[in-house]
């Protein structure tokens, strides 16, 4: 079967025997996915959303995956016990809903792996996951359909970072491609702009701005004398 290069990315992250939970799992394509192409994994696709449940039901059938892939009805880490997965996806929701899901920290003990793909505050989020006792493995950006999303590994652990490893993605920054630099040149002209808007009392705004170009500046100049 065939997914979106948005999920495809993810499953870049995905370790044969492990024990996972897609939690928002819509249409249960990447679960399907999953299981017809890892070894011995263990699949629980989940939805807060009723017509979700249904879709994927009806996908999970199409397959002949009904006694493979276990699907679940309810809210985030809600619907697994304790020890039950090592692997959590979270992808296509927001920062603040991700950040709800996992403040449930008993149910983490058990899991390694932390696979997200926020659509708002990427580095909000990375802030978050770290102070739950993760650490950035890997992070790839991936574009579809004009859109450039960033997808995250984190896998149980501690390593420091600094502000700009923080900003930017330690692994990303590692591997600076194409996708790097079409998305920063853009997020400068964004931001360049939006200084010039803001108002002479918002000094602390421009500050703010000021100090992110120089930050963006410098990573996409530095490439270039590399190139
Ligand atoms: C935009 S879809 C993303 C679907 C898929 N994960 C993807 O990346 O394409 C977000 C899904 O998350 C579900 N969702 C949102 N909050 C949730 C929560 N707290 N627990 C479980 N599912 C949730 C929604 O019902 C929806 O189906």
């Amino acid at each position: 079967m065939r997914i979106s290069k948005r999920l495809k990315a993810i499953t870049g992250f995905i370790s044969d025997n492990s024990k996972i939970i897609d939690i928002g799992c819509d249409h249960a394509l990447l679960d399907i996915y999953i299981y017809q192409n890892f070894k011995n994994v263990s699949v629980i696709a989940s939805d807060i959303h009723e017509g979700a449940i249904k879709i994927a039901k009806n996908n999970i059938k199409r397959y002949n995956l009904e006694d493979k892939i276990n699907l679940r009805y309810g809210d985030g880490l809600s619907v697994v016990n304790k020890n039950e997965i090592d692997t959590i996806i979270i992808s296509g929701m927001g920062y603040n809903n991700i950040k709800k899901i996992l403040s449930d920290t008993d149910k983490l003990e058990s899991v390694e792996k932390i696979i997200v793909q926020s659509n708002t505050d990427i580095v909000k989020l990375r802030k978050m996951v770290i102070s739950l006792g993760y650490k950035i493995e890997r992070e790839v950006m991936v574009k579809e359909k004009e859109i450039i999303y960033t997808i995250i590994e984190f896998t149980k652990g501690k390593e420091k970072y600094t502000y700009e490893q923080m900003y930017f993605g330690p692994r990303i920054l590692e591997n600076k491609d194409d996708l790097f630099y079409e998305y920063y040149n853009k997020k400068l002209l964004k931001y360049e702009n939006l200084l010039l808007q803001l108002p002479q009392s918002g000094i602390y705004a421009k500050i703010h701005h000021s100090r992110l170009i120089k930050m963006i500046k410098k990573q996409l100049e530095y490439q270039n004398i590399n190139k």
